[in-house]
């Protein structure tokens, strides 16, 4: 037996808290009758159904994405700007991205139906390593390379400790490039931290995502996750 936000999550429907909105709002029948309590259980002999319309059992898919720039993380836009599901015309699965990346910030995107997955992945408290690479100006001093590492002070709080790398600095141009490690997700967290520290991101690119990384893809790729790296995510995510 499973709780019925669950089901409706797991078959790619909407994430568990929209699923639970679903229930609340009496859009959910269990063997034809409306169900509104949260903790209902149901079994895989139970139907349910969300509006009348019976849940299909989709296979779950997960599929990493090299998001280019000027693309909107979202599965739909209001001013019918190209959103990352654009690239998925050929996926028959309802996917939605994992968290977002900025319009101007391309790189690792993980798309998928499994609303369980990405509710563990997307919440506060699971810390997955994001490693960025940063172009600047003018070149951060060592100082400010230090307090990105140690922490920034931002409107909501301090920021984690990070991991920093100077990659390349052009004197000539006073630009760097610089690789950045961060566990938490805060929203548009390092153009933030940047900026705190009167440093201006010209481009920002997401390398890695946890343990995914973008090796092999062009800007518009992507790829299907392999079953171990499926397995690999179930078990990190296993506590959540
Ligand atoms: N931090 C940002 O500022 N933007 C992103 O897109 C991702 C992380």
């Amino acid at each position: 037996m499973e709780r019925l936000q669950k089901v409706i999550a797991r078959a790619g429907i909407a994430s568990r808290r929209k699923a639970e909105q679903l229930i609340l709002d009496g859009r959910v029948q269990v063997n034809g009758a409306t169900v509104k309590e949260l903790g209902t259980k149901v079994s895989v002999n139970d139907k349910v159904t969300v509006d009348g319309v019976p849940l299909d059992k989709e296979r779950l898919v997960y599929y990493l994405f090299y998001k280019p720039t000027g693309v909107i993380s979202s599965v739909k836009d209001d001013r019918s700007r190209t959103t990352v599901v654009d690239f998925f015309k050929h996926v028959p699965e309802r996917i939605f991205p994992v968290g977002r990346l900025d319009y101007d910030t391309s790189g690792a995107l993980l798309l998928t139906n499994d609303g369980e997955l990405a509710n563990k992945l997307m919440h506060p408290s699971f810390e997955f390593d994001k490693t960025y690479i940063v172009n600047v100006n003018p070149i951060p001093t060592s100082d400010q390379l230090r307090q990105l590492a140690t922490g920034v002070r931002l409107e909501d709080g301090m920021t984690a400790k990070a991991r920093v790398q100077l990659l390349i600095s052009d004197k000539e141009k006073g630009t760097a490039s610089v690789q950045l490690t961060i566990h938490e997700g805060r929203n548009r967290q390092v153009r933030r931290m940047f900026s705190a520290l009167h440093l201006h991101v010209r481009k920002l690119k997401r390398e890695r995502y946890g343990f995914l990384s973008l090796n092999g893809l062009h800007p518009g790729d992507s790829r299907e996750l392999k079953p171990h790296e499926v397995k690999t995510l179930m078990h990190e995510t296993r506590h959540s």
